[in-house]
């Protein structure tokens, strides 16, 4: 028998399950496919289980390292990782029934199971009972990305492990060999180095994060890498592995000379490929480009008028925040509202130690973009008072605006809590708030908020907390007249 509904939408990822609740929010009849997990790869082994994994590695390391200077004296500290892994599944677990309960709190109906299209008008769905055909008004498609390897790497979750297994160790490795040095191998390579594990890191690239931070910040972060004793190599390609008792010895090309890397795991975090394969989108006449990504226009509306797609089946970034806010918009779209993607800038967060977090252009962006006069301010960690009683005094919040106007065009930060405070640069870019806007709201003391009101004013030329040289004549900012 075959079910109708108003809006379908397959995947229940940060995507999918916020499409769903919205849309029934609005009064639509709403199914939800999902084949594995409610909460999709974030909440089950992406963004929530790494965040555990890293709140409890960075638990750990200030008890070791930052503890004897307040004047406590711990003893050894003993690791149960089994006890570990189980806590992070229970938050896990926490947060994807919490989903379940929203789902069925807005009376979504939910389908588990694998759907596939059989049209532009019918999906088929292979249950635990049988396979059912539904029918709609129009579909969503959410249904994410997964892990790519690299030729002779095929992930058996053993030996070679994807973000998935690497994630889910029931032992801390002695030694892992990461191949890739992204968002994924430098999060996983940090928490694992803190609780123990020696790692050693093969980057494609000539630079980490490159595209993604500004230079200034990739230093502090190798720096802080260097430092935890992680081993960084760079143009490193991974080749091929032989696996000799616990041993794996991996083959590369390391800067044109072949090199032997011996690791007791090798963890490929090399980027994500999307879902399109999987659920016979051409039988719906819906295309993708030659990345696998599904082609959408501004609505994220598909080749086909009534098929839309979200979330990281739809593009770069592939950020659970992107793919809740393309959720929404679809939902509202699909109830007759007049939305479009027009966000100015995605926040992109990498929860190293210390964090990154950015959002709006890079200096070299600024440029390529027309812009002739760039004011940046930096502001340090080391100058505010609560990073220092924190002892976290790495890094700095960097501010750039346009010389003529004083607009807010990129934040950058590294440093503590960075992940939290980018938020308020998010809604300055947002807004087009201007350098004064950011210098003259109060923010509380002490916080590590201050940073960006300092870094404001820094980049106007008067940050109080460091010694600033003045700016040059020709530099120097005339003061925007408040508008009444
Ligand atoms: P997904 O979360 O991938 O969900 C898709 C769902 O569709 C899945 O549940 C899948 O089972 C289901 N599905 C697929 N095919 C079918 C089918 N045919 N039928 C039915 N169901 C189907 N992003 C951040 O913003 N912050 C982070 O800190 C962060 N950390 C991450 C850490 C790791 C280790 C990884 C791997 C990713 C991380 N990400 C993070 C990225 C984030 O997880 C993704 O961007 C996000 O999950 C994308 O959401 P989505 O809804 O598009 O897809
Ligand atoms: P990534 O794209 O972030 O990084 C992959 C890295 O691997 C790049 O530096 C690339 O140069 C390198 N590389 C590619 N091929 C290689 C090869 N053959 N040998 C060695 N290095 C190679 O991909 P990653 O880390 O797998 O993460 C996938 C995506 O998941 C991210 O792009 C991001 O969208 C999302 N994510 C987001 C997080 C967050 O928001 N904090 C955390 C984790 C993942």
């Amino acid at each position: 028998m075959s079910q109708k509904f108003d809006t379908v939408v397959v995947g229940a990822g940060p995507g999918g399950y916020v499409c769903a609740i919205r849309a029934a929010q609005l009064g639509q009849k709403v199914a939800i496919i999902e084949r594995e997990y409610y909460g999709g790869v974030c909440l089950n082994v992406g963004c929530i289980p790494s965040k555990a994994m890293i709140s409890a590695a960075k638990f750990l390391d200030q008890v070791q390292n930052q503890s004897e200077a307040m004047g406590f004296t711990i003893g050894s500290v003993k690791l149960d990782m089994g006890q570990l892994k189980s806590w992070k599944d229970s938050v896990s677990k926490k947060m994807a029934n919490g989903v379940e309960q929203l789902l069925k709190g807005n009376k979504v109906t939910m389908i588990m199971g694998k759907a596939h299209f059989e049209s532009d008008q019918i999906l088929k769905v292979k249950t635990s009972s049988g396979e059912e055909s539904i029918e709609a008004k129009n579909f969503v498609v959410a249904t994410g990305s997964r892990p790519l390897s690299i030729p002779g790497f095929d992930f058996d979750e053993k030996n070679i492990l994807s973000s998935t297994g690497a994630l889910d160790l029931e032992k801390v490795p002695k030694k892992i060999l990461v191949v890739g040095g992204g968002y994924i191998g430098l999060e996983i390579g940090s928490y694992l180095a803190k609780l123990g594990t020696e790692v050693e890191i093969l980057e494609a690239g000539d630079t980490l994060l490159s595209g993604i931070c500004e230079p200034d910040v990739v230093q502090v972060i190798e720096r802080k890498l260097k430092k935890k004793a992680i081993k960084l190599h760079y143009k490193a390609f991974a080749k091929g592995y032989v696996k000799s008792g616990k041993n794996i010895t991996v083959t590369a090309d390391v800067k044109g000379s072949s090199q032997e890397f011996t690791a007791d795991k090798v963890i490929v975090t090399v980027g994500r490929k999307p879902n399109s394969d999987e659920m016979n989108l051409s039988a719906a006449g819906v295309e993708v480009n030659p990345l696998g990504f599904v082609k959408v226009d501004k609505q994220m509306r598909t080749s086909k008028s009534n098929i839309f797609a979200i979330g990281d089946i739809a593009g770069q970034p592939m950020l659970a925040h992107k793919a809740s806010h393309e959720g929404v918009l679809v939902a509202e779209v699909l109830s007759g509202q007049n939305r479009v993607f027009d966000a100015k800038t995605v926040p992109a967060v990498i929860f190293t130690d210390p964090e990154v977090a950015s959002v709006g252009l890079t200096e070299k962006q600024c440029v390529e973009a027309g812009y002739e006069n760039i004011s940046v301010g930096k502001f340090p960690f080391g100058a505010n008072g609560k990073a220092v009683s924190l002892q976290q005094t790495e890094g700095f919040v960097k501010i750039l605006a346009d010389s003529e106007s004083h607009v807010v065009l990129g934040v950058h930060i590294v440093g503590p809590q960075a992940s939290n405070l980018i938020s308020e640069a998010a809604l300055a870019v947002e807004m087009g708030a201007r350098l004064e806007d950011l210098a003259l709201t109060i923010h509380p003391h002490p916080t590590l908020g201050e940073t960006m009101m300092e870094a404001a004013e820094a980049a106007l030329g008067h940050a109080v907390h460091i010694i600033q040289k003045p700016l040059s004549h020709k530099k120097k900012l005339q003061p925007q007249p408040a508008e009444l």
